[in-house]
């Protein structure tokens, strides 16, 4: 099996994730995450939350709903800009991304061209239909975004699902700056939904139609950045693909300021992106890497992807963008709406940086890069900050009153971590199981804990064991966090 058909193996079999309603016959591009995923999942918002809100008092958690009026949605751009080139077969029907398609041929990226560019790319490379092998209909452009109707009869409006959970600050903006004393810079994040009627969803949960964001926006003034303690992180090496290099530089945070002309706001915004994906143990496998301007969304002003080479596909993948969206949306949410979003005193909006993470994305690159092999058995190496579990209890054999102790245990320890008892199976067994899903470390009661209060604690990455007494265990397993 591949390294990728494994990964998929073990999160069906474990209910990590799995197609949603799969008893009816799923929907493509629909991903149910089960209880040990969605614990991983959970823990990844959580460790997210922790590390972006605390960089600033004036950054908040809001949440917003996923269906909102059209006019969000002609104020954004997205009515007008949000599609994608679609490849149909008149023959056999089958519907792919166009530039996907190309890609997949040609090997090099073709995302943001015209269909014009892309008729002319698959007239010029004689591509065709990848099943039937007769050729395209002309390549048209596809709108992404679902519509739904709401309310009924003549009260009945258009509405959309959001494609991003971006738009949700922005139209509460308004709000949220009186709520927070009119002060900037002022962030607003939302971890939630949004939705994209993608042509050909595929790779797993890298490209659903249903899928979760987490993204804050910040909002400054654009003539007086934000302070940022630049000092501190000035040191800190960039892992970035600039525009022109072949391969990886690594920049100091200073250098970068130098190189890439950003102001050191938004170099430290990139290195607390970075320190992110290092604390998810991702960084060996991390870069940044600069759009083109065909690439790059039109109203960006510097946009860099945050990608992971993933073993499964042997590549970059984006699972993340730092996103200089300037003053784009709230001059359109302004325009649209007819109220005023200026800032006070002053003739513009506010300009807005976006740090924008696709979670399901991130959640496979954490299974993807940390699925490891020892003797014959795969397990996924999480560490323990998004592992599902934190510890798990065993009694060794499941008689002689070594169970009732181990439960002992087990109460005592999920007042302060989360953690997995089992008692049935062999040993070995259970091990495997619980090495499988990625949890870190397990706690054996034996014959020996029952007359000196001492347990084996063993670790999943070395299978090394340790003898410690019950009274320390607590300090020793916080030690891992
Ligand atoms: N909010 C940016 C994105 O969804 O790509």
């Amino acid at each position: 099996m591949s390294h990728f058909d494994t990964l998929v193996d073990i999160c069906l079999k474990r209910g990590i994730i799995y197609p949603d309603s799969e008893i009816h016959g799923s929907l493509s591009g629909f991903y149910d995450y089960g209880s040990i995923g969605y614990e991983i999942k959970r823990r990844w918002e959580e460790a997210w939350r922790k590390h972006f809100l605390k960089l600033h008092p004036n950054f908040h958690e809001i949440q917003t709903t996923t269906i909102m009026p059209m006019n969000v949605f002609k104020a954004s751009g997205h009515l007008e800009h949000f599609y994608d080139p679609i490849a149909e077969c008149p023959h056999c029907g089958t519907k792919v991304r166009a530039d996907h398609l190309l890609e997949d041929y040609l090997g090099e990226k073709f995302e943001g061209l015209t269909t014009k560019e892309l008729n002319e790319l698959m007239k010029k490379h004689n591509i065709v239909c990848p099943k039937c092998k007769k050729p395209f209909k002309e390549i048209e452009n596809f709108t992404l975004m679902f519509s739904v109707d709401v309310g009924a009869g003549d009260d009945k409006k258009v509405a959309y699902l959001r494609p991003e959970t971006a738009q949700g600050p922005y139209t509460a903006f308004k709000r949220e700056f009186r709520a927070n004393r009119e002060k900037l810079p002022l962030g607003l994040a939302i971890i939630g939904k949004a939705f994209r009627n993608e042509i050909s969803p595929r790779q797993f949960v890298i490209r659903t139609r249903e899928f979760t964001q987490a993204e804050l926006q910040i909002f400054f003034d654009p003539e007086s950045l934000p302070e940022v303690p630049f000092d501190k992180i000035k040191a800190y090496k960039l892992r970035l693909l600039p525009q022109g290099e072949k391969g990886i530089i690594e920049l100091t945070c200073e250098e970068a300021v130098k190189r890439t002309g950003m102001e050191p706001f938004f170099i430290y915004f990139m290195a607390m992106s970075q320190l992110f994906m290092e604390k998810m143990g991702l960084l060996e496998h991390f870069r940044f890497k600069q759009l083109s301007d065909e690439e790059k969304a039109f109203y960006n002003k510097y946009h860099w992807d945050l990608e992971i080479n993933m073993p499964s596909f042997g590549k970059w993948i984006e699972v993340a963008g730092f996103h200089y969206r300037t003053d784009h949306d709230l001059r359109g949410h302004a325009e649209v709406s007819k109220q005023k979003l200026n800032i006070p005193g002053k003739n513009y909006v506010p300009h807005v940086l976006e740090l924008s993470f696709g979670v399901d994305r991130n959640i496979f690159a954490l299974l993807d890069c940390n699925l490891k092999q020892k003797k014959d058995q795969w397990y996924f190496a999480l560490p323990p900050i998004v592992a599902p579990y934190d510890v798990a209890v065993f009694p060794l054999v499941n008689k002689d009153r070594l169970p009732e102790r181990a439960r002992e245990i087990y109460y005592s320890l999920n007042t302060t971590f989360k953690v997995f008892y089992d008692d049935s199976g062999s040993i070995g067994r259970r091990y495997a199981r619980v090495d499988e899903i990625g949890v870190p470390l397990a706690v054996t009661v034996d014959f020996q804990t029952l007359e000196d209060d001492t347990v084996t604690l063993r670790d999943r990455d070395t299978g090394n064991q340790i003898r410690v007494e019950i009274n320390k265990l607590n300090d020793k397993i916080a030690g891992v966090f």
